[in-house]
């Protein structure tokens, strides 16, 4: 099973500002869409809260220590991945938040990782990683009229050596 890495982060690896992204980029939600579909989401309790609906087509999985009613919820990363492989999923995605996009850099094998050229006021960063434990596969930029900013999806895969 693959397993997927998908985040947006600012020039200064801002990701979020209380409890909700900071810019609306909708090239990054068709894109967001277009990779997770049909593909479980793990994500951590407060990028679950600050979802207004569940998402269609993609099974929920949320990291907690306190169990959401109607959710299927893992005290443990590896109990979420170990859930994906046991149902046969070909992808798994972590879609953060930062918690969860820290400890899933041990268990990532790509990140998808889109960067906007402009800076944001925010709490909530992307975690440093190791570019030399990581290839960059492929890059794409584009300019967002509406916003004014160059945004650019990163892919990278990760070292065997
Ligand atoms: N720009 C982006 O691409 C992007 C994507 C997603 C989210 N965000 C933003 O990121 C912010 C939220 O990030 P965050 O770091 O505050 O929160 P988070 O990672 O979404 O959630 C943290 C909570 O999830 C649980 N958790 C996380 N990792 C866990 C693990 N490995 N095992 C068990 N439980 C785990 C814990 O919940 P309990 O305390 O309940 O145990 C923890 O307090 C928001 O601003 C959101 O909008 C941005």
């Amino acid at each position: 099973m693959q397993t997927i890495m998908i985040a947006a982060m600012a020039k200064n690896r801002i990701i979020g500002h209380k409890n909700q992204i900071p810019w609306k980029l909708k090239e990054d939600f068709q894109h967001f869409k277009q990779n997770t579909i049909g593909h479980p989401i793990i994500m951590g309790r407060n990028t679950f809260n600050s979802l207004k609906a569940p998402l269609p087509n993609r099974e929920h999985i949320i990291l907690t220590r306190y169990p959401i009613d109607g959710f299927l919820c893992f005290e443990s990363m590896k109990e979420a991945l170990d859930y994906c492989k046991i149902k046969d999923y070909e992808k798994a995605f972590l879609i953060g938040g930062a918690k969860v996009y820290e400890e899933g850099l041990n268990y990532s094998d790509t990140i998808l990782l889109t960067q906007i050229e402009k800076e944001f006021n925010g709490d909530t960063k992307f975690p440093p990683f190791n570019k030399s434990n990581w290839k960059l596969i492929e890059m794409e930029k584009a300019y967002s009229e509406e916003n004014d900013f160059y945004y650019t999806f990163n892919t990278f895969q990760k070292n065997n050596d």
